[in-house]
């Protein structure tokens, strides 16, 4: 796999570490600064014999460098500060995504783009439009991050290992997260087993909020390593074809009663992209609340078409 992150910040480079340490791909790190991904590929070359894996990393700030490209990952772009909503990024970030997208996509017209930009529905929209690629190669990583966030959080609640707790996440990366408590187990058991509702309401307020708890830790910038896990979940998925179901910010054309529109919603990915997005059985409130996260993002990107 060939795969080219744009973006050399803290997102871009702990995804290009992850992806080259674990041998999943061979990674162009790219950026607008001069010398900053070619310092950073080259310090990760630098730890290759020490750690032990093949290091094929280059940097570069030339988009010839990236053509051909299987994935482009873009993380290019600002991160929220203490007291910014995401949405707080969506003009600043727009013109960003828009220049990134019309340079690195001629060159690699195959490639399945992935977005991690915030705000990410809008901008995953914005990829879409601006690439005309099949919308199946257009995806948006937030929610592997959400519900990693959420079965962090179950577990550290009842004192288990994260590795057994199922959760998934759906709908927009913000505030119309869709939850779906009926659907998360711990070691088997379903979760409503085990939390009272007040419980899971506290998990799920800290789930929707975890974004902005890491950037009024950090006081600058937000965060990276369960991001950068999160893209690389979804490309070792790509890459292997393994038909995990991942919940995916995808173009959805009917599914859930949701049509031409970007949201969360879980998804098979393989070599061409989203091979499916599977309907889970939802009760009608879980419904309302996804079709609500699909229509609030379609809202924002018309309010996009006009800046
Ligand atoms: N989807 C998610 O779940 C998720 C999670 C974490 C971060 N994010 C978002 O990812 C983005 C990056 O976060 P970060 O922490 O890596 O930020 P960062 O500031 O550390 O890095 C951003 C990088 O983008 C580069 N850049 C800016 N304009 C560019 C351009 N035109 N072309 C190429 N590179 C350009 C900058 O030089 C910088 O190196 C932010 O928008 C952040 O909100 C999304």
């Amino acid at each position: 796999m060939h795969v080219t992150v744009v973006g050399s910040g803290f997102v871009g480079q702990t995804t290009a570490m992850r992806l080259v340490q674990g041998g999943i791909a061979e990674v162009v790190l790219i950026d607008i600064v001069e010398g900053l991904p070619q310092g950073l590929a080259l310090d990760l070359r630098e730890s290759a014999r020490v750690v032990g894996f093949e290091p094929h990393v280059i940097g570069t700030n030339d988009y010839a460098d990236t053509a051909g490209s299987d994935v482009v990952v873009i993380t290019a772009g600002f991160p929220r500060q203490p007291g910014m909503s995401r949405m707080d990024l969506l003009g600043k970030n727009a013109g960003i995504v828009r220049s990134v997208v019309e340079q690195v996509a001629p060159g690699s017209p195959e490639a399945i783009i992935i977005i991690v930009t915030n705000p990410l529905d809008e901008m995953t929209a914005l990829a879409a439009e601006v690439s005309a690629f099949p919308k199946e190669r257009v995806v948006g990583m937030a929610g592997v991050l959400d519900s990693a966030r959420l079965r962090t959080f179950i577990a550290e609640e009842l004192g288990v290992s994260p590795l057994v707790v199922q959760a998934m996440t759906l709908g927009s990366h913000g505030d119309a997260m869709v939850p779906l408590p009926r659907h998360a187990t711990v070691a088997g058991q379903p979760l409503v087993d085990l939390v009272d509702e007040a419980t899971l309401e506290r998990l799920y307020a800290r789930t929707r909020d975890a974004g902005a708890e890491i950037v009024a830790l950090l006081k600058k910038g937000s965060a990276y390593y369960a991001p950068s896990a999160s893209i690389t979940n979804m490309i070792e998925a790509i890459a292997h074809d393994t038909g995990e179901l991942l919940p995916v910010c995808a173009w959805c054309t009917g599914q859930y009663g949701i049509d031409e529109v970007y949201v969360g919603v879980p998804v098979h990915l393989s070599r061409e992209g989203v091979a499916q997005i599977v309907e889970l059985d939802l009760n009608e409130a879980e419904l309302a609340a996804l079709r609500a996260a699909a229509e609030g993002i379609r809202a924002k990107c018309a309010d996009l078409a006009q800046l």
